[in-house]
């Protein structure tokens, strides 16, 4: 059901790979709530292909950009601009990627290399945008932009790897430049804290069918989809949630807040 929640704004969305990713699913939920979008990924993941379906089905032009290069953001923003005519009300950091996971090295032996590149592509591509948008002047008053994160920030998930510290900079950098945004721009800036999700970036995390099991019964509501995130972001992205700025909501079926179930207390007697 669509309530035109986001009619007549306009928002970029990063990270649409397949259609299982959680940029994905909110394109086109904002789409359908009369959003205009613009999509960008790695050029990397433009090669394969798929997203060039999202776009047809959100009426979007893909504009390519690496997260780590400024060059990149610049070029973006101006584009995006230039199709919008005028400024940007929504944005989605739908970003990870974690390269001693994907090198199998433990957190105890990580690479300095590749953790670095991880916290680049991973948590300080978005004091990059958010400082490009800055710079541009390209974000428009209440103005609501959203990364996504997981509970590894705060609690240990020991398969969650780097990414946990790559987290808690992303939530950290979240505070700190909503703190700015807000008294320049009453531009918002918050993280949306997702349950597991089956897609190329969840499914990446050693044992994570196990891991998606566990959290499914630890959480009161059940695990969130991807769906559900999408419909999340919506209500941040809209009108509606305009003095919340500079939080980590959880999306998590009451995971965050729950010290044990029934459901695994009859596991562990079995
Ligand atoms: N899937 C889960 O269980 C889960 C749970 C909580 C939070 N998240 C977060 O949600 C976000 C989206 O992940 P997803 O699960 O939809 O997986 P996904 O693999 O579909 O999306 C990750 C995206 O990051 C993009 N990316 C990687 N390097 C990039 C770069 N240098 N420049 C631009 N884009 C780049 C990839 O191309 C891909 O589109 C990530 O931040 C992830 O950590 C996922």
């Amino acid at each position: 059901m669509a309530y035109n929640l986001l009619k007549g704004k306009k928002g970029i969305i990063f990270g649409a790979l397949d259609e299982k990713s959680i940029a994905w699913r909110t394109a086109l939920r904002c789409r359908e709530e009369g959003a205009e979008l613009v999509l960008s990924n790695a050029p990397v993941a433009l090669r394969m292909g798929e997203i060039n379906k999202l776009a047809t089905a959100v009426e979007a032009p893909v504009i390519g950009a690496d997260v780590t290069n400024m060059d990149d953001l610049k070029k973006l923003f101006e584009e995006s601009m230039k199709h919008f005519g005028g400024g940007i009300d929504f944005v989605l950091h739908s970003i990870g990627m974690s390269l001693n996971m994907r090198k199998n090295r433990h957190y105890t032996a990580i690479d300095y290399g590749f953790n670095q590149k991880t916290m680049d592509i991973s948590a300080i591509s978005l004091h990059r945008l958010l400082r490009t948008a800055w710079d541009m002047d390209a974000l428009n008053e209440w103005c609501s932009v959203i990364a996504l994160t997981y509970i590894a920030a705060q609690r240990v998930f020991p398969d969650y790897n780097e990414m946990a510290d790559a987290k808690t900079l992303l939530e950290g950098i979240t505070r700190n430049f909503g703190y700015h945004y807000a008294l320049k721009k009453k531009v918002r800036v918050n993280t949306v804290s997702q349950s597991p999700t089956r897609t190329t970036a969840g499914s990446g995390v050693k044992g994570f069918d196990g891991f998606i099991t566990y959290a499914e019964k630890m959480s009161p509501l059940g695990n969130a989809t991807g769906d559900q995130c999408a419909d999340y972001c919506v209500t941040l992205f809209s009108d509606l949630t305009r003095m919340v700025t500079m939080q980590n909501l959880f999306h998590d079926g009451g995971f965050s807040f729950t010290g044990v179930t029934e459901a695994v207390i009859h596991q562990m007697e079995k």
